[in-house]
């Protein structure tokens, strides 16, 4: 496995696959590797020739109250992890290598980001389709990989890529849970114990609006379900739970067929994601 650093060492890799007509996967992430993030590269390995991981805590998508600074990294454990799940290359670039400078133009998430996350995220949707958008065309991959885990990411970035004509498959890998069913986070180490016994009450909560749901079609009942759950099992803040049609992310009606129920609680200080997508019909 190689580690580059450089835009101009990681052309020539990519050149040369491109010259032996490789298939090349890509998976995207900002490092301090779990088990959600090995099962994505894990999927890049059994589908394509060359497998690239970037390992990038992009600044752009952080707000300036939000973790950048303190968000974990730890390099040399990540290369380790992606060595053993086969990955070929690890691009890890700095900050001054993906952003030497800025001409001021930026990729506008839409309608899309409005909501959900982006409600409470403002322009963090922006800086996530500028990076990634950059990390395509540096790699030209055949195949990129996201996690289900960011349901709304991967809705936007499918926009961006129909939209904007990127020559690329996009693959949506489902999450992976820690046994008692939290979503598997690089923020869950921000956890204290107490804090981290609660956080399965995100899922569980989830479960049990999705089942009423089902049961009955009733949005609103569901979701009052869930937030009653949260209230009884954790000290948390909820911002947000919701249930949308997916992939639109646009209020659920009668001809509806995939829901996206989606969460963002704060345990303590840290702020959680998890969602279920289930099939009405
Ligand atoms: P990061 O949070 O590191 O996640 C990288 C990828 O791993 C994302 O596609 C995310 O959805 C996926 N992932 C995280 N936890 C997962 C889990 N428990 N199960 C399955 N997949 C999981 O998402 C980002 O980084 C960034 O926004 C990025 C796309 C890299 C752009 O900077």
């Amino acid at each position: 496995m190689k580690v580059v650093t450089t835009i101009q060492a990681l052309r020539v890799e990519i050149d040369a696959a491109k010259q032996a007509h490789k298939t090349i996967g890509l998976v995207p992430t900002m490092g301090y590797l779990h088990e959600g993030h090995l099962t994505l590269a894990k999927t890049a390995r059994a589908e394509n020739d060359l497998v690239i991981m970037s390992i990038f805590v992009n600044p752009t998508q952080f707000g300036p109250n939000e973790d950048f600074e303190s968000y974990p990294r730890d390099l040399p454990r990540d290369t380790a992890l992606a060595q053993s799940v086969g990955v070929d290359i690890v691009f890890a670039p700095s900050a001054e290598e993906m952003y030497p400078h800025d001409g001021g133009i930026r990729i506008h998430a839409g309608e899309q980001a409005t909501i959900l996350c982006g409600a409470s995220r403002p322009g963090h949707f922006d800086g996530v389709l500028q990076v990634v958008s950059k990390l395509f065309h540096l790699t030209q991959p055949t195949r990129a990989y996201f996690g289900q885990k960011d349901a709304q990411q991967v809705a936007i970035i499918a926009t961006m890529v129909r939209d904007f004509n990127f020559p690329l498959e996009l693959r949506v890998v489902p999450i992976v849970r820690e046994e008692d069913g939290l979503a598997k986070s690089s923020r869950n180490i921000y956890l204290s114990e107490s804090e981290r016994q609660e956080a399965p009450a995100i899922n569980e909560a989830l479960q049990l609006a999705r089942d009423s749901f089902l049961a009955n079609g009733d949005a609103e009942r569901a979701l009052v379900k869930a937030k009653a759950h949260i209230h009884a099992r954790t000290h948390g803040r909820i911002d947000y739970i919701e249930l949308l049609a997916y992939p639109d992310l646009t209020p659920v009606t009668a001809t509806t067929q995939q829901v996206l129920l989606a969460a963002a609680v704060y345990i303590g200080k840290t702020r959680l994601i998890d969602n279920c997508i289930f099939t009405v019909k």
